[in-house]
C-alpha cells in the first residue's frame, strides 16, 4: 500500500492533479471495461466538480467511466442535501457521460432495501478482484470529527461490516444515509482524500501523523489492502502537519 500527501496551493491546482488521476486510470482500463469511480458528497467535492464540469469536458472520455457514490443522504434526489443532486449540477449534467453510466444511490428509497439494492447494483456493475467488487477510484472527504463517507465516531461496527452497503445516521442530524463499507473502500485500486480548509488541519496532522487516539477515527481505518492512498490537501488543511512536503 502507497500512501502519499500531495499539498496544493490552491484547490484548482488539487481538482487538476485529481483530473489527471481519471484521464490516467482511464487510459489504463483494458478496452470495452469501464473506469468506476465512486463520489463523496460535501463542499471540497463540490468545488472539485465544478473544476472539472469546466475544464475537463472532453479531456475525460466520460463515456467510458461509470460514476456511484460512496454515500448518500436518505432524501429524494430533489433535496439540496443530495449528493446526487449536487454532483448532477455541478458535474454530470455538464458533461457528456451516458445516463445508463450514472448509478445513483436511491435516497428516497426505504433505507434497509436501498443498502441491499446497492449492494447489488455494486456487486454487478463493478469489476471484481479476487472476487469482490474493486473501484478503480474511491474518491473520499473528511469531516472534522474525522469521519468518512458517513461512517461516524463510534460507528466503526459499520467500517467493518460484511456487507458492501451500510445504513448509517448523522449523529448530529439523526439523519439516516447510505454509507460502502471498509471492505469497499479498502479494496478499491486508488483511494483519495480531498480535504480544504482550515477546519480539517487538525484532523489530517492527527490521522495521517497517527497522533491522539487515531486509530479510533473512521478515516483512520481506511488502509487499501493493495491499492494506493493519496492525501490531496489544499495550504489550509495541510497547515499543522509536522512535515511538509509541496506537491
Ligand atoms: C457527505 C460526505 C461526507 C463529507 C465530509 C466532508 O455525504 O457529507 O460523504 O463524508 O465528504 O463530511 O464534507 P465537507 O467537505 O463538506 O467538509
Amino acid at each position: 500500500m502507497e500512501n502519499s500527501i500531495k499539498i496544493f496551493s490552491t484547490v484548482d491546482e488539487l481538482s487538476h492533479f485529481f483530473a489527471e488521476l481519471i484521464v490516467t486510470g482511464i487510459q489504463q482500463t483494458p478496452p470495452g471495461n469501464h473506469y468506476s469511480i465512486a463520489l463523496s458528497g460535501g463542499s471540497t467535492p463540490r468545488k472539485v466538480f465544478e473544476y472539472l464540469a469546466v475544464h475537463c469536458k472532453t479531456q475525460i472520455e466520460w463515456e467510458k467511466v461509470f460514476v456511484f457514490w460512496s454515500d448518500e443522504r436518505c432524501v429524494d434526489l430533489q433535496s439540496d442535501e443530495s449528493n446526487y443532486r449536487m454532483a448532477k449540477e455541478s458535474l454530470l449534467d455538464m458533461v457528456s457521460i451516458p445516463s445508463d453510466n450514472i448509478f445513483r444511490i436511491f435516497g428516497e428509497s426505504d433505507p434497509d432495501l436501498e443498502a441491499d439494492r446497492y449492494s447489488e447494483i455494486i456487486r454487478s456493475h463493478v469489476s471484481s478482484q479476487h472476487t469482490f467488487p474493486q473501484f478503480d477510484l474511491m474518491m473520499l472527504g473528511l469531516g472534522d470529527d474525522g469521519h468518512t463517507v458517513s461512517i461516524f465516531p463510534g460507528s466503526l461496527q459499520l467500517f467493518h461490516s460484511n456487507k458492501l452497503c451500510e445504513v448509517a445516521v448523522n449523529p448530529y442530524s439523526r439523519q439516516k444515509r447510505i454509507t460502502v463499507t471498509g471492505q469497499i473502500i479498502n479494496h478499491a485500486k486508488t483511494v483519495v482524500f480531498l480535504v480544504t480548509g482550515a477546519s480539517k488541519a487538525e484532523m489530517v496532522a492527527r490521522i495521517t501523523e497517527k497522533k491522539d487516539g487515531w486509530g479510533k477515527l473512521p478515516a483512520a481505518l481506511v488502509r487499501p489492502a493493495e491499492g494506493q492512498l493519496i492525501w490531496l490537501l489544499d495550504e489550509l488543511a495541510a497547515s499543522k502537519l509536522d512535515s511538509i512536503i509541496q506537491a
